[in-house]
């Protein structure tokens, strides 16, 4: 009987171009380009060229990303906003949260992309108290840690899925469970964590989960997503919005506000059509592998690369425990910018936030890519911690 093999490692990185002149460990950045994404920003350019306006396909295309989305989140499309950045959904998100009464704080943890903590800040304007909540010793951040901040003040609690400064994982259904003790909604931010870590928004606990297309999504900038748990559509009334979060984009009125009785509402204006193209088509190779699958070769990966950092007696800023992270991988640096560069001129391209050095694997890495940094890590061992 054959057996079937999925689409990670070996067999998918010849639809990469880029591995044929370099070690691409850098998808916490950005995605590899892919021969199927190509061709899809190739498709929308000759359907541009051909056809004009392709309007009802671009809705269309707007429509089938939602639909992907849902599947990669075991969630319902209509519990999806398509977005055009994280910070485009979450400003709608906080623009529908009354923030100037009793319940006004807003608790965000230390692991937060600048952008959660910049738009947090702003709500401050509006009354709003921001908490921060910061790591432990160890570097991570309890749900213990987070419980200490909520209370019946707390609207809303920002917990990322994974960090993308330290690979650090939240236990996220643990601070919801929390969370929600106190009246308070939960905010996961999963841009780091989607593609490379099976999410069931469920399982997961929270209320808002989004994510962009750039990094493990092999799709292109320009585009994001937002599951709002849809027992919460009706009373999150974005204030925030734009003609494609109406109820109906076509009634083309000016005449009042009539947001749409699903997701759709924290949708916003005229979709972004070729990162569409592309998002749809970088979805395919993620879902055509199986997250699973890539979470379970990414795992190996990193597995061997924490051994091979042991042995070179390195600090690791991210957790041991396979699920307290995912597939980013932060080792401490004595001069990063300088290690980043060096392994650049060797074609092994990596990327840097605090003092840490940064290795994201994913379905296309090899365990020969673990080793070619492990190989330039070990001649340069002065520039790590
Ligand atoms: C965790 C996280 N959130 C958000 C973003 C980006 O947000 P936006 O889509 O608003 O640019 C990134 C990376 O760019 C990220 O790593």
């Amino acid at each position: 009987m054959a057996v079937e093999t999925s689409r990670v490692g070996a067999a998918i990185r010849d639809e990469f171009p880029i591995f044929e002149t370099a070690t691409y460990l850098n998808s916490c950045s950005q995605g590899a380009l892919s021969h199927s994404v190509r061709a899809a920003v190739d498709e929308w350019l000759a359907g541009w060229d051909a056809n004009g306006a392709e309007w009802a396909f671009w809705v269309d295309r707007n429509e089938a990303f939602r639909t992907a989305i849902a599947g990669l989140l075991h969630a319902e499309a209509d519990d999806v906003a398509v977005t055009t950045s994280v910070s485009q959904g979450v400003s709608a998100l906080f623009s529908a949260l009354p923030l100037d009464g009793e319940r006004n704080r807003i608790v965000i943890s230390e692991y937060e992309f600048p952008t959660i903590g910049q738009i947090a800040h702003a709500q401050e304007l509006r009354g709003a108290q921001v908490v921060h909540v910061r790591p432990g010793d160890d570097g991570s951040i309890s749900a213990e840690r987070f419980a200490e901040a909520i209370d019946e003040r707390t609207a809303l609690v920002c917990c990322t899925t994974l960090s993308y400064r330290s690979g650090h994982r939240h236990d996220v259904a643990a601070i919801a469970k929390a969370a929600h003790a106190a009246g308070a909604l939960v905010l996961a931010d999963s841009y780091q964590a989607c593609g490379a870590v099976e999410l069931d928004v469920r399982a997961l606990g929270a209320d808002v989960v989004t994510g962009g297309t750039v990094k493990y999504l092999l799709g292109t900038a320009g585009l994001g997503f937002m599951w709002v748990r849809p027992e919460l559509h009706a009373t999150l009334v974005p204030t925030q919005t734009g003609w494609f979060a109406d109820e109906d984009i076509f009634a083309m009125s000016i005449a009042d506000y009539s947001p749409h009785a699903s997701a759709r509402r924290f949708d916003s204006g005229t979709p972004p059509v070729p990162s569409l193209y592309a998002g749809v088509a970088g979805l395919e190779l993620v879902t055509g592998a199986g997250v699973p699958a890539i979470e379970a070769h990414v795992r190996g990966l990193a597995g061997r690369l924490l051994d091979g950092l042991d042995e070179l007696g390195a600090t690791v800023a991210t957790p041991r425990d396979p699920s307290a992270r995912g597939p980013l991988v932060c080792v401490r640096a004595t001069d990063v910018e300088r290690l980043v560069a060096t392994l650049g001129r060797e074609g092994i391209i990596v990327s840097s936030r605090d003092d840490n050095l940064r290795v994201a694997l994913h379905l296309y890495n090899v365990e020969e890519d673990v080793d070619r940094l492990l190989a330039e890590l070990a001649s340069h061992r002065t520039l790590l911690a």
